[in-house]
């Protein structure tokens, strides 16, 4: 939540900044900033509430001196609405000095008293502001030492946070510091980057050092340095990011998420790619790493939102493949349960963003009680890979729209490789039976793409029809109801619509009493070939909801003629194995809720109060 970008070079930093702002949009748009340090010396600042056009707009109109030294800013609005005052950069140091933050200055209601007994003033209701005024005060007692004031200012912070700061005695100089909340630093010719993620940099170069824990970090046009918080020197780590600008672009799509779900085939596929050997999964990533899977007795899957419901699906094959007990649980409970987990348990943590806030400090407790930690991720030089013992990551490539498409299709497979792994390490299947999924996963991209060409224009213009809909429920059985939640989750998330997803041998315990004529319900069918048990049982709760007036949609394998007589309308996927219509089934109401969204004249890709990355807990 929030992003943050800084520049130091010899170009003019406002169109960078601008442009690197609208990579990292998706982390939040409740308002926009810049500041400046131009060829006079002078520090400019410009900030707007609204998403980053209004600034943009704003800059166009009135436009500002131009420098080579510059951060910007887009906001998730946690202390203080979104108004102009409450956006960043703050200024202070007699607005010589400012300061961007993403993330929660936990103390900062005690810094800002005794800094007001100071006699220091504040503009806004911000915990920001409180570094920014500390920042300037620590600047002046460190002799205009930008890198010493960061140091005191930071031993006085609690909290999570990444700070950008720059001051007009320093020209030529960014300095950030980071404690859980993300920074990376992007190297150019001349010039050099700090961002919340590569992408506010990528289209200027793909050489990336991830910064770790509690470090500062100073940029200048010719160099970085990377001190830990005491001043110590430290190692950083680079690395070359995989995709290129395009891949951040929203191309000639009408939406990112439109984008993104037409890349879902591709995401498997390219999580798939170099991870099978002689026909069965050998995870490059894994290597050597055979005694993290050996010793343990159980799995603990940590996640939230979209990447949880990934998680729920995963844990039937952990299961059934790899044979070892497997529990699924949101990060943000874990924690706090005082769970029994020690050197027997895996923990495996799934996130896009790899910067989950939840997530992160679930993986921190993990290992602090002694546990082991393998993390599903999508994005490089996160925080979370970084403080796993092990990293699969998903090359679902950047994703920007809010609402998570192709990550989750990525996740699920990369589960998927994993269980499949563990069962090979462990014996529990046998190469003949993994060659056999894997045929089945290498198949599941043509499936897919099957399902967009063939489906989604259908779907899309049935979830027109459906734009006046008030509710709708969703139901599915085994790996269908972590997809029941899934769908309807996106469909609450984008369409504002209420949504919810039941397991459907749980309605009769409560939720038929929902019913009513003409309530819309999804119905996640299971094939009839794999399990005809499980599908009468699916067909059977149809037929009890129908009887009472729900208008049924059924999501059903090509060929089941059974849903007929009891559906109003059939959206259809292709005959896969049990384990593997789930990455298909997702695939239209990932469609229909983006379809019902858009008729509804909504923004897709960034849904109110939402941000992509939450960075807070
Ligand atoms: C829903 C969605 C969220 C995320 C969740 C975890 O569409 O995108 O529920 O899945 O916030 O995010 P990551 O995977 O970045 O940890």
């Amino acid at each position: 939540m929030c992003g943050i970008v800084g520049y130091v070079g010899h170009r003019d930093s406002q169109p960078i900044l601008l442009s690197g702002l609208s990579r990292l949009e998706y982390r939040g748009y409740d308002s926009a900033g810049i500041a400046v340090i131009d060829a006079d010396g002078a520090l400019g600042m410009r900030k707007r509430a609204g998403k980053l056009a209004v600034l943009r707009d704003d800059l166009t109109a009135v436009p500002m001196p131009s420098g080579t030294t510059g951060i910007g800013h887009t906001r998730w609005a946690t202390h203080g609405g979104p108004t102009d005052a409450n956006a960043h950069p703050h200024l202070a140091d007699n607005d010589d000095l400012a300061l961007i933050h993403n993330g929660i200055i936990e103390n900062y209601a005690e810094i800002k008293a005794a800094l007001v007994a100071e006699g220091y003033t504040f503009r806004s209701e911000t915990d920001t502001e409180v570094a920014a005024v500390l920042l300037g005060r620590e600047f002046r007692a460190h002799d205009g030492d930008l890198v010493a004031a960061f140091r005191a200012v930071v031993s006085r912070l609690e909290g999570a946070f990444t700070l950008l700061a720059m001051h007009k005695d320093t020209p030529g100089l960014v300095v950030g510091a980071r404690r859980n909340s993300p920074l990376v630093i992007g190297l150019g010719d001349g010039e050099n980057f700090l961002a919340s993620d590569v992408a506010a940099f990528v289209e200027h170069t793909r050489n990336a050092l991830a910064i770790g824990q509690d470090e500062i970090v100073a940029i200048t046009a010719e160099g970085v340095t990377v001190t830990d918080f005491t001043g110590a020197p430290v190692e950083v780590e680079p690395f070359e990011v995989m995709w290129d600008a395009s891949a951040a672009d929203k191309g000639g799509w009408s939406s990112f998420m439109a984008k993104e779900v037409s890349e879902e085939p591709d995401a498997v596929a390219n999580t798939v790619r170099g991870r099978i050997r002689d026909g069965i999964v050998a995870i490059p990533e894994l290597d050597g790493l055979d005694e993290l899977f050996a010793g343990i007795n159980r799995i603990i899957i940590i996640a939230c939102g979209t990447a949880a419901y990934a998680g729920m699906v995963g844990k039937y094959a952990i299961e059934q493949w790899a044979r070892v007990p497997a529990d699924v649980e949101l990060a943000h409970e874990f924690r706090y349960r005082d769970p029994v987990i020690g050197p027997d348990t895996l923990v495996v943590s799934i996130s896009q963003s790899g910067e989950t806030m939840d997530t992160l400090m679930a993986v921190k407790y993990a290992r602090e009680r002694g546990a082991k930690t393998l993390s599903i991720c999508n994005t490089q030089g996160a925080t979370i890979p970084r403080e796993s013992d092990a990293i699969v990551y998903t090359h679902a490539g950047p994703e920007v729209a809010v609402a998570s498409t192709k990550a989750f299709v990525a996740q699920v497979t990369a589960q998927y490789l994993l269980a499949l792994h563990i069962a090979h390490i462990r014996g529990t299947l046998s190469d003949t039976e993994i060659a056999q999924q894997v045929l089945e996963l290498e198949e599941v991209p043509e499936k897919i793409s099957r399902i967009l060409s063939d489906e989604q224009a259908h779907i899309e213009q049935f979830a027109k029809w459906m734009a006046d809909t008030r509710s709708v429920l969703f139901l599915g059985r085994h790996v269908g109801y972590p997809i029941a939640l899934e769908g309807a989750l996106k469909l609450k998330e984008i369409s504002y619509i209420h949504a919810e997803g039941f397991a459907a041998g749980e309605l009769k315990h409560g939720p038929i009493a929902l019913i009513e004529p003409g309530q819309p319900v999804f119905v996640l069918v299971p094939s009839p070939s794999h399990s005809p048990l499980l599908h009468s049982k699916v067909i059977s709760n149809i037929q009890e909801i129908r009887a009472r007036g729900a208008r049924i949609i059924a999501v059903a394998e090509e060929g089941d003629a059974a849903v007929l007589p009891y559906a109003d309308e059939v959206l259809r996927i292709p005959f896969a194995g049990p384990l593997f219509e789930p990455i298909l089934a997702v695939v239209p109401l990932h469609i229909f809720a983006m379809g019902l969204s858009t008729a509804k004249g909504l923004d897709v890709d960034q849904p109110r109060n939402l941000a992509k990355s939450v960075t807070v807990e």
